[in-house]
């Protein structure tokens, strides 16, 4: 079982590159299932719930190629099954992007659930509402969803959420509908735009992604594109909040500075100095104050997946924060471990009062899901003496090298492999 170390560091100087974006390259994974031919993806980070998309593509009957120099080929054209096995559905939810394209390719898809998971009760069923609206049957018993349809029919859908996967999914699973399929009160999120971006280049017909509604006109067939996803934004705004935290100057590089809208101002508004450049930030974190108050949205909103990033800053700066998670129900499990490092937190329904007095302790601490990992290990490089986080493994599915990342600007950050 590996560990991070990290130790107290001073205020990091230098400069990160940002990869690309997780949450992107996922859909855009499985909507290469769609292609007709061979796809080539680049800026693909390497990152454990990437290679698990791979093995998920390969065990569906496509050809992937590993992934070497942030590229990755995938190429559908022979025979794709329409069931995806327990095994791999279980390790990621993300998985479930691929019950789009296989409805569309092959007229039945059949997968196990997705598991419950650490940040919520996550159900499907908008992503189901889509597919029945299409004209899919959809059938649930023995832990499998099956989706079924000679063919699927456009039509409008109104997402009583803006659910960011069955955006995607419904958007995947219409793009060979007969006629035009309509999604109101669709996510906007950047990582819609950039798979709206990939399904066009094949040859779909997808407008307005990025606004609250999505039109989707059928098309007979896909073919096949290369493609470059776009940086991540979630990664982008765990280093600003570092630079921040430690009081540093860090250049962040490989940045849309649009999609950082509501973090740069909830740090501005703390007295972090940020220089937005056309494809950079710089991030100087001398001045930080006070508390603020953050709720997390959906895009343009602030990211739930900063939230616990947030909340550790919020540790440091002076007088109180409350942070409100309206997205996800369950989302505050790293507040016990923050709160193990000597942090004054108190959890108030959908809130958590965040008394920021910078005397944080290293500690024996958990990741208990993907952010949380990451804002422990910034609570990290500001605690006095070493903070040793366990079940690393959910940090490595959305962070590259962010050992290494931190270790350039500075950090006193390690792996540990223990027996
Ligand atoms: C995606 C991101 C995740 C991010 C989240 C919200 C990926 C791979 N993951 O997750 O990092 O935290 O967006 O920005 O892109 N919901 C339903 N029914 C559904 C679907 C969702 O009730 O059918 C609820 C969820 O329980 C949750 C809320 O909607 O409370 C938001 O979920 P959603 O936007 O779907 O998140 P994901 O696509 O799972």
């Amino acid at each position: 079982m590996a560990k991070i170390l990290v130790e107290k560091s001073g205020p990091l100087s230098g400069t990160i590159k940002i990869n690309g974006a997780k949450n992107a390259v996922l859909p855009i994974l499985a909507a290469t299932l769609l292609a007709s031919d061979k796809c080539v993806l680049e800026e693909i980070p390497n990152l454990r719930d990437v290679s698990v998309m791979g093995e998920l593509l390969t065990a569906l009957g496509a050809k992937v190629s590993p992934l070497k120099d942030g590229c990755m080929e995938v190429d559908p054209s022979g025979e794709i099954l329409g069931e995806a096995p327990y095994e791999l559905i279980q390790k990621m939810r993300a998985s479930f992007f691929v019950m789009g394209p296989l409805l569309a390719k092959n007229g039945v898809a059949r997968i196990s659930m997705p598991g419950g998971c650490a940040i919520g009760a996550r159900p499907i069923d908008l992503h189901l509402k889509g597919f029945s609206a299409l004209g899919a049957e959809i059938e649930l018993g023995h832990g499998f969803v099956e989706a079924r349809a000679e063919k699927l029919v456009g039509t409008t859908i109104y997402l009583d959420f803006p659910s960011v996967g069955a955006t995607e999914n419904i958007m995947m699973a219409a793009t060979m509908a007969e006629g035009t399929t309509i999604i109101e009160n669709a996510a906007e999120e950047p990582e819609i735009i950039d798979l709206a971006n990939f399904l066009n280049k094949l040859g779909a017909n997808v407008k307005g992604a990025g606004t609250d509604t999505i039109k989707i006109v059928g098309v007979e067939s896909l073919g096949s594109t290369v493609h470059a996803v776009i940086p991540d934004r979630i990664e982008t705004g765990t280093y600003m909040i570092a630079a921040a935290m430690t009081r540093g100057n860090l250049m962040i590089e490989n940045v849309v500075p649009s999609h950082l809208k509501p973090i740069i101002a909830k740090l501005r508004e703390c007295g972090v100095e940020i220089e937005e450049g056309d494809d950079y930030l710089r991030v100087d974190g001398k001045n930080l104050t006070g508390s603020v108050d953050i709720t997390t949205l959906p895009y343009p909103g602030f990211p739930t997946d900063l939230q616990a990033q947030f909340m550790s800053l919020l540790t440091v700066t002076e007088g109180t924060g409350i942070v409100s998670e309206t997205v996800f129900e369950n989302r505050f499990m790293h507040v016990s471990e923050l709160n193990r490092m000597g942090a004054n937190i108190k959890i108030e329904g959908h809130s958590a009062v965040v008394q920021g007095h910078g005397n944080l302790q290293g500690a024996q601490v958990k990741a208990t899901d993907l952010r949380a990992g990451a804002a422990l290990i910034l609570a990290g490089l500001v605690a006095d003496g070493v903070t040793e986080i366990g079940d690393i493994y959910h940090i490595d599915r959305g962070y590259v090298a962010i050992e290494e990342k931190l270790r350039g600007v500075g950090a006193n950050i390690r792996r540990v492999e223990e027996e």
